[in-house]
């Protein structure tokens, strides 16, 4: 059986049984981080000219004059590169916090290779013109460096993306698709051999497309949609075809739009190949605060019972989204986000019961990358009353978008070096990897992708408790349970030390960045580096 942390017997008319249960596991990450390469579909975008600019200003700690004064280069937004993680405590009781990118190894980001695919020719650095994202002396300093850089052609099909992309696609790949597929297999090998990286995550933040028919026969085995494929059928979509030539090449693929990139048959795919996959949808401004909002009113003991989200933005993801097929795309992908946080409350809301949800979204050009967002969240409180919060948010859409892609491949790399198997397993039984479905990369993703038959979290502090004590157990840390029980009893917890007669005992002495024991929830008990006990 797989580890569960708690076991639920069953419901009775007098509670539930519950029946702790504890499987104690072996956890090993590969510790030579490799050379990266990423490849962005649709690098000539907002996103993918911001990430590019981005890599750059880090790399070469730029700095510009605005108008407050000198900006320098950061990562902020990123939860690798800029979010630290609980260690545990020090010799006085005090926190200690480290960089979430030093309690495993991961990829450096000035060590990422760019590259990718557009359907618009414009190099990167017209592109990050185009985008008017960056400020002006930034642009500047990257520019000559990003303008020797051009994106490979592109699979176009107007049936997938809004009609007034067009005037863009000046870029493609002709042929049938299987043909195209095949230049997309190539295009990797070459990037490859070129670059000399030793891992390539492949990244769609190209523009929606809509939503592909998922019929029998076509795309819902491999079988079928290799043949589909072959057949050059009209419903298998361009980042359909990505995904594909991206497994089949190894690489791993995230989708950052909202499409149904992932039918069956590609999951399927990957499941054969072994090769990871993510998404959907980047969770970068109204849907992250939706994420939070929610799960804090539920949680809270507060009925949310309309929420209404209006969005206008005047970008060219905008514009793409104003066509109504590829608005629907992202109306179903922004509108599930609430409903773990809803079921997961029985006191609240009857079996079918859900809040009023309302998504719309308007393309105004004058504000471009500069989304707006604005959300009402009516909720009803003790005895009738309501309370009704009122959320205006201005998004910068591209400079929240793009940390995310980076945490993305950053974090998609490292968990296909993480392996765990049971510690009493019969001999035979081997380390196994995730899931071919990254479902660890949620807290990034609007409309998480999960392996089938396993739950969808929407909830952010869980998604992100997830990746924190994921991480923790990959160094031998038990999960943070946040009990810190000895601040709240007179407890000496820990290695008894009868010089330090102090109330605040140690939940977990750190010396030179390292853990030498821990505590929490494991009663003192002692863990060797490699091994957590999962209970
Ligand atoms: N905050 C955010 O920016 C955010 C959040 C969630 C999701 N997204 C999604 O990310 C995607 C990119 O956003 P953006 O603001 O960078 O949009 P954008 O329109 O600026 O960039 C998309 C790029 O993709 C290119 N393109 C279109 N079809 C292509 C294809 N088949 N192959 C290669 N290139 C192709 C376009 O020419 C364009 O350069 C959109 O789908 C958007 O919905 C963005």
């Amino acid at each position: 059986g797989k580890p569960s942390p708690t076991h639920c017997g069953y419901k009775s008319k007098v509670g539930s049984l519950v029946k702790p249960e504890t499987t104690e596991l072996n956890i090993r990450t590969g510790r030579n981080v490799p050379r990266m390469g990423l490849m962005l579909v649709g690098w000539g975008g907002n996103n993918g000219s911001t990430l590019t600019a981005a890599l750059e200003a880090n790399k070469h700690s730029l700095e510009w004059r605005t108008r407050q004064g000198v900006q320098q280069a950061n990562w902020y937004g990123s939860i690798t590169q800029s979010s630290t993680v609980l260690l545990g405590s020090d010799a006085t009781g005090q926190d200690v916090y480290i960089p979430m990118n030093q309690l495993v190894p991961m990829v450096n980001p000035n060590d990422i290779v760019v590259d990718g695919w557009d359907i618009s020719s414009l190099n990167i650095g017209e592109a990050m013109k185009r985008a008017q994202v960056l400020e002006v002396g930034l642009q500047d300093q990257v520019y000559k460096r990003l303008a020797q850089l051009r994106p490979r052609a592109s699979i176009y099909d107007p049936d997938f993306i809004a009609a007034n992309q067009a005037d863009r696609a000046d870029n493609t790949i002709k042929g049938t698709r299987y043909e195209q597929y095949q230049q997309i297999v190539r295009d990797i090998r070459e990037f490859k051999q070129q670059s000399g990286v030793d891992k390539v995550v492949i990244l769609w933040t190209a523009n929606t497309e809509r939503f592909a028919e998922v019929k029998e026969g076509v795309n819902t085995t491999m079988a079928d949609l290799e043949r589909s494929l072959k057949q050059n059928h009209s419903e298998i979509s361009p980042s359909t075809i990505f995904a594909m030539a991206a497994i089949a090449e190894n690489c791993i693929y995230i989708n950052g739009s909202p499409q149904n990139t992932f039918v069956p048959g590609v999951i399927e795919m990957a499941e054969h190949y072994g090769a990871f996959i993510a998404g959907d949808d980047f969770k970068s401004g109204q849907t992250k605060l939706k994420s939070v909002l929610v799960d804090f009113l539920v949680s809270a003991g507060i009925k949310p019972v309309s929420i209404v989200s209006y969005n206008h933005l005047g970008n060219n993801d905008g514009k793409n989204l104003s066509a109504p097929q590829q608005f629907r795309s992202k109306e179903i992908s922004k509108s599930n986000v609430v409903d773990d946080m809803v079921a997961s409350n029985h006191i609240l809301y009857g079996a079918d019961e859900h809040p009023d949800h309302c998504v719309v979204i308007k393309y105004v050009p004058y504000v471009g990358d500069s989304k707006r967002a604005m959300d009402e969240y009516t909720s009803q409180i003790m005895l009738g009353g309501h309370n009704t919060l009122v959320i205006h948010n201005t998004c910068e859409d591209s400079l929240l978008a793009t940390p995310l892609i980076l945490d993305l491949a950053i974090l998609g790399e490292l968990c296909s070096r993480i392996q765990v198997r049971r510690k009493d397993a019969v001999a035979g039984c081997e380390y196994l990897p995730f899931r071919s479905v990254l479902s660890l990369l949620s807290y990034l993703c609007k409309a998480p992708l999960v392996p089938q038959g396993t739950p969808v979290v929407n909830s952010l502090f869980r998604q992100r408790t997830a990746i924190e004590n994921i991480l923790r157990a990959c160094v031998g840390l038990p999960p943070l349970s946040h009990m810190t029980l000895e601040h709240r009893f007179d407890l000496p917890v820990g290695e008894s030390q009868p010089d330090v007669q102090q109330h605040v005992a140690k939940k977990a002495r750190v010396a030179n960045g390292t853990a030498e024991k821990c505590n929490g929830v494991h009663n003192g008990d002692a863990h060797p580096s490699e091994e957590v006990a999962s209970r």
